[in-house]
């Protein structure tokens, strides 16, 4: 059983800290507190000093797994209805494709891919790739969308990231990994750049149940992404639909907006081909 306790303005990660089935991660924003924790027992650091102001939000309680993977596998390989198949763009083994833009959805943390095909049915987040996820979305019932979740949760395709040699013969600009992975294990302080590892955890592999994988992740998708998050700093989807701006609080366009064109495709090279699990540790933590 998991509970999620949420409550704050904008979330600044202080410091990165673990996170693991016995741990909760806290960040200090504002004024208030964030904490991400499972089951009850779930201990919180508190950092800093000076007056905290703890306001405990809304307490959600998530389910084992959301849905039903055997309907969720009928939607991907099948479709239903008018809705085509999630195969036919986002690949059998649920790996993405590079040439269409679509992202890895194998493996992906389950209630992030819900959130994002909320998001993609009420218009919070555009498909500003194909414009086709919106319509998408909004044809799959409540329940397909949890299913489907639960079902591309379940693929244990290996992590496979781009191919960057490939994209580099066919002339994509492809950054170089081993800067990107300066930012995504240290950031880059000098410029207000936090590093990705304090949301999504060590080499992009995700945290909980709000912060996505990135590791092997496509190259094309990533970028992408990272684009459209720095646009979404300066103006809403609503004014222009190249913008995304569905992430809670604005963490990631934060942190997008700091973010050159060559921080971008650095980190985007890294991370595609970044693996979970560390030198020494082939364990990755188990999702829930
Ligand atoms: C015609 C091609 C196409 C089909 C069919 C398709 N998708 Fe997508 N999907 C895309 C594209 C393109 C994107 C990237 C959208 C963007 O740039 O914002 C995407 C993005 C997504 C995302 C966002 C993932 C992330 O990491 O944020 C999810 C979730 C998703 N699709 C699920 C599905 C599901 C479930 C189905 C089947 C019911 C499906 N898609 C069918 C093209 C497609
Ligand atoms: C303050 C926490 C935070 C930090 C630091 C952070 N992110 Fe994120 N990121 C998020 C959240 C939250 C989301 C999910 C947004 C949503 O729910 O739609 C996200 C989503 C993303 C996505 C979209 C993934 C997808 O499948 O569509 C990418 C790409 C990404 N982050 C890259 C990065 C990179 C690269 C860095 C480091 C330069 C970074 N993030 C640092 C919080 C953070």
């Amino acid at each position: 059983m998991l509970w999620e306790i949420e409550h704050s303005q904008s979330l600044v990660p202080m410091m990165s800290l673990p996170y693991s089935k016995e741990r909760g991660a806290c960040y200090i924003t504002g004024h208030t507190l964030k904490m991400r924790g499972v089951g009850m027992q779930a201990r919180f650091y508190v950092i800093g000093t000076g007056a905290l102001l703890m306001s405990l939000g809304t307490l959600t309680e998530a389910s084992e797994s959301l849905g039903n993977e055997r309907n969720g596998r009928e939607i991907y390989q099948m479709g239903k209805g008018d809705i085509p198949a999630c195969a036919g763009c986002h690949a059998e083994d649920g790996l993405g494709l590079e040439d269409m833009g679509t992202p890895r959805l194998a493996y992906q943390v389950d209630t992030y891919i819900l959130k994002q095909l909320t998001d993609f049915a009420s218009d919070k987040r555009q498909d500003n790739t194909q414009s086709v996820m919106n319509d998408i979305a909004k044809s799959l019932s409540k329940q397909d969308r949890r299913d489907v979740a639960t079902y591309v949760h379940s693929l244990k395709t290996p992590f496979i990231g781009s191919d960057l040699e490939t994209l580099r013969a066919d002339g994509v600009d492809v950054g170089k990994p081993y800067q990107g992975k300066m930012i995504a294990e240290y950031g880059a302080p000098e410029r207000g750049i936090p590093a990705c590892q304090s949301c999504h955890d060590f080499h992009g592999r995700s945290a909980g149940r709000m912060y996505p994988a990135l590791s092997g992740q496509r190259y094309t998708y990533l970028k992408h992404e990272l684009e459209a998050f720095r646009l979404g700093a300066t103006t809403s989807s609503a004014k222009d639909p190249m913008a995304r701006d569905n992430d809670y609080h604005g963490q990631m366009r934060s942190v997008a907006a700091r973010l050159s064109d060559e921080d971008i495709a650095n980190v985007a090279a890294f991370l595609t081909v970044s693996s979970p699990v560390s030198p020494g540790n082939p364990r990755s933590p188990l999702r829930d």
